[in-house]
């Protein structure tokens, strides 16, 4: 027996004054994309902004239904659209902001576990690592530098041997 230790490294800035004018932009952006949300369940309102390896930048946001399962997260539906509308271009970061219209905005929050899934298959797919910055409508933001990070040990493509 081995006892195995896996550990991350993530930057937190008290706010978003210490990011640079890029990501300052990309957060700001997410923190409007959330106005896009369809989430009259939850009423959390979830806006992601891709940016891409050609400069590009796509947006997405939470799309809820009344038969709830079939809601999707807002980094699934941006991951999804760069997909179809920029196939094959690299994923360079992901801005992640929301609005929780049950009460405070003000600390980040990280991807749910499926989106966690989702963006570690584009990371393998791409074989470069995708940056995430997370922030809330004010406050803390984080800054990961690989999505596959947020999920050791994750199931993949590897593991099908495909
Ligand atoms: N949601 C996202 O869009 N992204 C996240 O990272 C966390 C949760 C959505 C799903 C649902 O529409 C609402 O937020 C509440 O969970």
């Amino acid at each position: 027996m081995e006892k195995q230790l896996q550990h991350f490294e993530y930057l937190v800035y008290n706010d978003i004054t210490g990011l640079d004018d890029q990501d300052v932009w990309m957060l700001k952006e997410a923190r409007e994309v959330t106005k896009h949300a369809h989430a009259p369940y939850s009423r959390f309102q979830v806006g992601a902004v891709v940016k891409l390896k050609n400069g590009e930048t796509v947006t997405g946001s939470n799309q809820e239904n009344a038969s709830f399962p079939v809601g999707l997260c807002a980094e699934r539906v941006a991951l999804a659209a760069v997909s179809s509308i920029h196939p094959g271009v690299e994923i360079d970061t992901i801005a992640v902001s929301y609005h929780n219209l049950n009460g405070d905005s003000s600390r980040p929050i990280s991807p749910c576990g499926m989106c966690r899934q989702a963006l570690a298959e584009y990371e393998l797919k791409q074989s470069t690592p995708i940056r995430l910055i997370l922030g809330g409508l004010s406050g803390k933001v984080y800054v990961v530098s690989k999505a596959n990070d947020l999920l050791p040990l994750s199931f993949s493509s590897e593991d099908l041997g495909i």
